[in-house]
């Protein structure tokens, strides 16, 4: 099948709402986790989200390029990353706090888990990727669809936006290249470490916000 009948078919517009209502219903269960676990907490665990369904014209250059069937069932079948959506958190322990509750939900399916962060790609890129299946309900079905979450810290986001940059930039000079390509792994690193530090920084206020407060119901008490 060609591009321009694989966008037109009635099946293709089909399926690309219900990816679209795929990502609407995630994207609510993250802003609900978001709201609630702020009420708990001294701050928000997601800074932003954003959200993203792929064009059909890069559907149908990744089934050519990984050599799948080009027709409407096979996007479902082979593709995991039609629908997208990015969580973006303040801090490391946020990533997991944020993917282990909404994985948990009882209508949520894990269907795999990259961790890019315990194990990270050799050029330095880090996050935490999951895909989830979630039920999207029409008129006359129900139907499971796949997400992909890409979960990672604000440094994180950071660096893989400009990295991904350089996935466009085949013509640059090698040595050129090689010096980027050398930077962006020690910044990778770099940030790994800051975020660390951040977190580290983070639970010391916590702390000593809560000694602090305990000291003064103390006094209090006592007066
Ligand atoms: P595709 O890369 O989409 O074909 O699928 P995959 O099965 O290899 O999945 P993987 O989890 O490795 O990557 C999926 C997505 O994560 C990519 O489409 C990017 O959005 C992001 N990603 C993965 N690796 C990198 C990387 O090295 N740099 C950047 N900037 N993004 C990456
Ligand atoms: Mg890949």
């Amino acid at each position: 099948m060609e591009l321009i009948e694989m966008e037109n078919s009635r099946e293709f517009q089909i399926l690309m709402i219900r990816y679209d209502s795929a990502i609407r219903e995630v994207m609510t269960k993250l802003e609900i986790l978001n709201d609630e676990l702020a009420f708990s907490a001294p701050s928000n665990p997601i800074s932003s989200i954003r959200s993203r369904r792929k064009t059909p014209e890069s559907i149908y250059e990744k089934l050519i390029r990984q050599n799948f069937p080009l027709t409407v069932e096979s996007i479902e079948e082979n593709l995991h990353d039609v629908a997208g959506i990015r969580v973006i958190c303040p801090f490391l322990d946020d990533i997991y706090k944020v993917a282990k509750m909404l994985v948990q939900q009882d209508d949520i399916t894990l269907i795999r888990t990259k961790d890019y962060i315990g194990h990270p790609k050799p050029n330095g890129y880090r996050s935490l990727h999951l895909i989830v299946e979630v039920p999207v309900f029409f008129s006359s079905e129900k139907r499971p669809m796949q997400v992909e979450v890409q979960v990672r810290t604000v440094a994180m986001d950071f660096w893989a936006n400009l990295e991904h940059r350089m996935k466009y930039k085949k013509d640059f000079p090698k040595e050129a290249s090689d010096v980027i390509y050398h930077d962006l792994r020690e910044c990778a690193d770099t940030i790994a470490n800051t975020d660390m530090r951040m977190l580290n920084i983070r639970d010391q206020i916590n702390r000593l916000e809560q000694e602090m407060t305990e000291e003064k119901m103390q006094t209090e008490k006592e007066v």
